[in-house]
């Protein structure tokens, strides 16, 4: 089991990563999603012992990531999110030199290689330079180095990123077969990618943990809440809209912005189990405010990520 515990870095005044908790159970393949600027990435280079953390600690099969640097690069394999190229060598050289850097037994690296070419797809690859590979074969031939020390934990970082639409699924079907034989964090800032893959997703923004949960019961969590969409005009001098939605019942969060053409849209959350149109409409006008549209909205996963993200602000 991997545990991360209040694990935080700083770049000069910049605090990429920020207070993180969180754990990576046996076995599972574990999403690790946010946006560009997260810091999933340096999460994971602390994870993986290239670089030290601020402050909190990480143990990853009962080893710290600060004492005990050696044991844990034996016991995980990890892509970068910019592999390093080995542009001009062949993919069988490449595979045995990683092999060898990671410490794989003379007597093993044979077999080894063997299988991460068979489990890769790479049998047809196996003897061209890497540098006239396609990207999605130079990606599986990153996955194949990742793995070549039979890592018990292994850390993808946007392994599908710059792919072309087949090319990703391919890598995803790969990370799959991979991921059932081993623990896996894997990163991504697209979320159909995590709740496809993943058994649990965390959810993360500007370095702080926003959510954890499998991606059905994220649905479900924010399922709970109702979103109202509103549009509206404003009388010159009128009272604060937003304080008045605030006092209607069971609403817990209401966001204004104002539109192009001047006109107002509120965002507001309440209860699923009331429905507040009918006293926010009759609320609106009563107050001299042109009503110009009200609906409910129904939130796809996607949206509730942005809604997370953007909850941040
Ligand atoms: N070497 C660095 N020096 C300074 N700032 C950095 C460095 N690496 C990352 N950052 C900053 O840390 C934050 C997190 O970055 P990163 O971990 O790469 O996020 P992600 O992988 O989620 O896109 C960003 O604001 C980024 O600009
Ligand atoms: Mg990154």
């Amino acid at each position: 089991m991997i545990k991360v515990k209040k694990l935080s870095k700083l770049y000069g005044y910049t605090t990429a990563v920020s207070d993180l908790t969180f754990t990576v159970e046996k076995g599972e393949i574990l999403g690790f999603l946010g946006p560009n600027g997260a810091g999933k990435t340096t999460t994971m280079r602390m994870l993986t012992c290239f670089l030290p953390p601020t402050s909190g600690t990480a143990e990853i099969f009962g080893f710290d990531i600060l004492q005990d640097s050696m044991e844990i690069r034996r016991l995980i394999g990890y892509l970068p999110e910019k592999a390093p190229s080995y542009h001009d060598l062949a993919v069988r050289d490449y595979l045995e030199f990683s092999a060898n850097m990671k410490g794989v037994r003379k007597d093993k690296i044979k077999g080894a290689i063997d299988y991460v070419v068979e489990k890769c797809g790479l049998s047809g690859e196996f003897k061209q330079t890497i540098g006239n590979l396609s990207k999605g074969y130079q990606q599986r031939v990153g996955i194949a180095q990742a793995i070549i020390n039979d890592p018990e934990f292994l850390i993808l970082d946007e392994p599908t990123i710059g792919l072309d639409p087949k090319q990703v699924v391919g890598i995803r079907k790969l990370i799959k077969s991979i991921g059932s034989e081993r623990t896996v964090l894997l990163s991504s800032h697209i979320l159909p990618e995590v709740s496809q893959i993943c058994d649990r997703i965390i959810i993360i923004s500007k370095g702080r943990l926003i959510a954890v949960d499998s991606p059905e019961n994220l649905r479900q969590k924010l399922k709970r809440s109702t979103f109202t969409i509103i549009k509206l005009r404003k009388p010159d001098g009128s009272v604060s809209i937003t304080d008045l939605l605030y006092r209607i019942e069971g609403v817990s969060d209401v966001r204004e912005t104002t539109n192009s053409d001047s006109t107002i849209k509120l965002t507001v959350k309440s209860k699923p189990e009331m429905d507040i149109r009918e006293e926010i409409s009759s609320k609106i006008i009563k107050n001299g405010f042109g009503l110009l549209e009200i609906y409910n909205e129904e939130l796809t996963l996607e949206d509730i990520f942005v809604q997370l993200v953007t909850m941040e602000d």
